[in-house]
């Protein structure tokens, strides 16, 4: 018989509270998603209560503050602290982003509920498997593809070639895109999704690349390019403020005019 309800051994049960210190000026409640597969139980929820008078400003910041202080079982990823190289991607008050860039106080709520990102499989608490995105990644080539001699000093590219590149390079690969999209999260074996599909579009305007024909019928699929549906989830969500979905319509509409 078909099963429609979560697995018993998926349910998220309440967790373990660590209550502020005594005399705490500015109290705050996190609510965090742990789960460790070597335990064998279900995931839960814990309760960190953080004085923010003694913590930075950003929510990657108290994690920081609970993992040296609190409970240093807390397991997540993080590197420059800047918004530069996508580690620290999670859901923050519902909403996908960068902890390290994320402001406590933009975080909507009474308590700060902080998971893992969405549908993709957890490794332990905050950290998820990327190996499946990073394989989609890796499928679309993204290395210059030439068969012009090779020029003796570099490749050039006009002031006006090279803007062509803006609003795509900056992308960082943190999936926070990927993530939150419908078609994604019930294709994403199949989809390519916003972010790799983002990626696709820098490598098919570059105007060093020749394999621009190749990258095209490759994408050219009923489900790695077209199972978008324009939501703009991706774009909403963003944290560096790209448009993954201009960059999907836009390969839409080149693969509509080569075959005029
Ligand atoms: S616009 Fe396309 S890629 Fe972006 S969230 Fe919607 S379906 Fe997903
Ligand atoms: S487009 Fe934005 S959200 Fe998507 S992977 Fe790149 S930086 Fe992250
Ligand atoms: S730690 Fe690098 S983007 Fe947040």
């Amino acid at each position: 018989m078909v099963e429609f309800s979560l697995p018993s051994n998926s349910r998220v049960q309440p967790g373990k509270t660590w209550p502020a210190k005594p005399g705490a000026k500015r109290p705050k409640k996190f609510q965090i998603y742990r789960y460790d597969p070597d335990t064998g139980a279900n995931p839960r929820i814990d309760t960190y209560e953080i004085d923010l008078a003694e913590c930075g400003p950003m929510v990657l910041d108290a994690l920081i503050k609970i993992k040296s202080e609190v409970d240093s079982t807390l397991t997540f990823r993080r590197s420059c602290r800047e918004g530069v190289c996508g580690s620290c991607a999670m859901n923050m008050g519902g909403h996908n982003g960068l902890a390290c860039i994320k402001a406590i106080e933009e975080v909507p709520g009474e308590a700060v509920t902080v998971y893992p990102l969405p549908h993709m499989t957890v490794i332990k608490d905050l950290v998820t498997d990327f190996e499946p995105f990073w394989a989609q990644y890796e499928s679309i080539s993204p290395w210059i593809q030439t068969r012009s001699p090779v020029p003796e000093k570099e490749y050039r590219q006009s002031p006006e070639e090279r803007s062509r590149l803006d609003g795509l390079w900056e992308c960082i690969l943190c999936a926070c895109c990927s993530t939150s999209c419908p078609s994604y999260w019930w294709n994403g074996d199949k989809y390519l999704g916003p972010a790799v599909l983002l990626q696709s579009y820098r490598w098919i305007v570059d105007s060093r690349d020749e394999a621009t024909g190749a990258r095209l019928d490759d994408l050219e699929d009923p489900f790695k390019l077209y199972r978008c549906h324009t939501i703009m989830n991706c774009t909403n969500t963003c944290p560096k403020g790209l448009n993954p979905a201009k960059a999907i319509a836009e390969i839409k509409k080149k693969i509509v005019e080569r075959s005029l």
